[in-house]
């Protein structure tokens, strides 16, 4: 969605992903201009974002905006979890039905795969392609007709990252629907906050975005047994719907463009309210 939005209105958009079928698929669906540019690449392997980054590099020279996207959700507890209050049986569900739900959904290993996905990988990725973050400035502050100074001098707009964390990462209520999903996208936020101040003096901004339910390969493939659709997700959302394409295209050309030019250091919601819904960090 975000790609689509910014290539469909002017940008050169670099797309990555570890399986090339996707992203070819991806530019036949959502390239307007021929300017959607996939490269094969893991993000969890250093020596592959080194390569994007040098890809990237000798095509174009620099970046003006890094979206740090791609997540994972593993350990998805089944719902409605054993309860001793489950209305189905009169004595309710014992301690030991509850223990194996908790037990049984994934493994430690999917606990370090999604905290190496949602929080390593976007520190990295972010590390790997800071130099073209810092072109994308200086490109900038030429075009204003500024002069490049040997320290460091901001455009009016920087260059930023973004970087998506999740409304859940907010979540402490008993229906969390993953428990690492919910404390690694706790951890991609404070990721997101703690660039904004390490780039700083660099002119370079960080924002995180929140995104709360929308329609994607994550949400629609559902696990058995697990309610992880947008549908019966929606329910709970205040405005009774998932989030749809326009609110994700909105929301991009605006963080990325001149409009948001003086967000920085922001966790941008956009879950049509549903984390203020249920009992989290964001409650007061
Ligand atoms: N959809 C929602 O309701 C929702 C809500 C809140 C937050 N989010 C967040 O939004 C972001 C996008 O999610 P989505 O719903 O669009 O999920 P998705 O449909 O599963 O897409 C995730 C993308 O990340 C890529 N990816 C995963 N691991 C990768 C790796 N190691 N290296 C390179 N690429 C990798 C995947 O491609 P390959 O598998 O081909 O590598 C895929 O294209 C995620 O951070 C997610 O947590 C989504």
């Amino acid at each position: 969605m975000m790609a689509k939005a910014l290539e469909n209105n002017g940008a050169t958009v670099y797309i990555v992903g570890r399986r090339r079928e996707v992203l070819d698929v991806a530019v036949r669906e959502h390239s307007k201009f021929g300017r959607i540019i996939p490269l094969q690449g893991d993000i969890t392997d250093r020596s592959s974002l080194l390569s994007l980054a040098t890809s990237v590099k000798d095509r174009h020279g620099y970046i003006d905006l890094l979206v740090n996207n791609a997540g994972i959700a593993r350990n998805l507890f089944p719902h409605p979890l054993p309860s001793p209050t489950e209305p189905s049986s009169d004595s309710g569900a014992s301690i030991k039905a509850f223990q194996d739900a908790l037990w049984n959904c994934g493994s430690p290993s999917d606990f370090t795969d999604t905290f190496s996905t949602n929080v390593t990988a976007p520190y990295y990725t972010t590390i790997a392609f800071l130099e073209l973050l810092h072109s994308g400035n200086t490109r900038r502050l030429r075009e204003q007709g500024q002069q490049v100074p040997h320290g460091v001098s901001v455009p009016y707009q920087t260059s930023q990252v973004l970087t998506v964390s999740s409304s859940g990462g907010f979540r402490i209520d008993a229906k969390v629907l993953s428990p690492s999903y919910t404390l690694a996208k706790a951890a991609t936020t404070h990721l997101g906050k703690l660039l904004a101040n390490l780039l700083a003096p660099w002119g370079i901004r960080s924002n995180v975005l929140a995104p709360g339910v929308f329609p994607s390969e994550m949400t629609v493939a559902m696990a058995p047994g697990v309610k992880l659709d947008p549908t019966s997700m929606a329910a709970n959302v205040p405005l009774k719907r998932a989030g749809t394409e326009e609110d994700m295209t909105g929301t991009i050309l605006f963080l990325a463009s001149r409009a948001g030019a003086y967000v920085n250091g922001a966790i941008w919601l956009v879950d049509g309210g549903r984390v203020s819904n249920i009992t989290s960090t964001l409650s007061y």
